[in-house]
């Protein structure tokens, strides 16, 4: 078997986070020694909600130089901006052709709207279109995302049959999720899972200040510094379990049990276990940074290897459907 093609996308929706690190690009940054990485910028996602060109123009290059600062090598993986390759909206309509509405009336963004009594936008109800679509213009076999997209690369597989069905083709290749077990739940400030629809997040290249100041106040529970904590619970030692090493997790866990330490302290000893984790990175982000030239370079010559497995794909889907 030749290698697996390997896809998934990150939405420049503000600056990566410790939830979009291990989630998303730590796993997409070990897979590029395994298969054919592709990677996106899923700038046209980021519209369901982004109305600032501005932002959305400085979140795109910003996750591309962190995805490049944290290993993403363009040698081993293809990395582009989702809109430079607009075929991927041709597919979306074609497959929007064969989707059934309770499909989409299924998927849980759209779900949680309706929970909240918000008014969902169609292009928040076609999100799991547009991503199936992602997935299947570059004949993608595995797709790792977080375990929230899961349902979507369902929909995408469930995608396949239909179109193959009322069309009685095969353009497609079926993709199949792969989920990091250890990253399914990122704790952010307030214990809820990290995300940016909370605003409880911890970016990764963050100053030195402001990250200190948003360790210190991550919320715990009241326990004087003598009282023995549980360490399950909480969210301190659930990140530092992602940026220590075994050891020093396990005397943190330890000295929780035992009590006679504080929140604060405990805090400050998972501030410098990332601080440190990000070092090298934050060395090769700053080298990075200082040529400006380098991530538009990156992201043309990305878009050009994606559009080169794109096109014939396309080709072969307006063929199949009668274009
Ligand atoms: N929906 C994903 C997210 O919010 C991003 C995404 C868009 C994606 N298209 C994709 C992920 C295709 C994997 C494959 O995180």
């Amino acid at each position: 078997m030749s290698a697996p093609r390997i896809l998934s996308g990150i939405k420049p929706t503000g600056k990566p986070h410790l939830g979009n690190y291990f989630g998303m690009m730590k796993p997409a940054i070990e897979w590029q020694n395994k298969g054919e990485a592709f990677y996106f910028i899923a700038d046209y996602h980021a519209l369901t909600t982004v109305r600032d060109p501005k932002a959305l123009r400085e979140y795109t290059r910003g996750v591309a130089l962190d995805f490049l600062a944290c290993g993403l090598d363009p040698a081993k993986a293809v990395l582009w901006k989702q809109s430079d390759v607009v075929e991927v909206c041709e597919l979306q309509w074609l497959l929007a052709c064969v989707a059934p509405m309770p499909m989409l009336e299924n998927c849980h963004a759209y779900k949680d709207h309706l929970a909240k009594a918000k008014i969902p936008g169609v292009g928040l109800f076609a999100y799991p279109l547009l991503m199936a679509a992602d997935i299947l213009l570059y004949d993608s076999n595995i797709v790792p995302v977080g375990r929230d997209q899961k349902q979507h690369v369902e929909v995408t597989r469930d995608l396949v049959t239909a179109f193959h069905r009322e069309f009685k083709c095969e353009v497609f290749v079926t993709p199949k999720e792969s989920i990091l077990p250890t990253v399914e739940t990122i704790p952010g400030l307030d214990g809820q899972k990290m995300s940016k629809s909370y605003n409880n997040t911890i970016e990764l290249f963050d100053e030195e200040k402001s990250l200190r100041k948003k360790i210190m106040s991550i919320v715990t529970d009241s326990s004087p510094v003598e009282a023995p904590k549980d360490p399950a619970t909480s969210s301190i030692v659930g990140l530092y379990k992602l940026v220590a090493s075994p050891a020093e997790v396990a005397q943190m866990e330890a000295d929780f049990k035992n009590g006679g330490t504080g929140y604060g302290d405990f805090k400050k000893r998972l501030f410098g276990a990332l601080w440190d984790y990000f070092a090298p990175q934050r060395t090769r982000r700053a080298e990075l940074a200082a040529d400006p030239g380098y991530i538009d370079q990156v992201l043309a010559d990305g878009a050009k290897r994606a559009r080169a497995i794109a096109i014939p794909t396309i080709e072969r889907v307006r063929a199949a459907v009668g274009l």
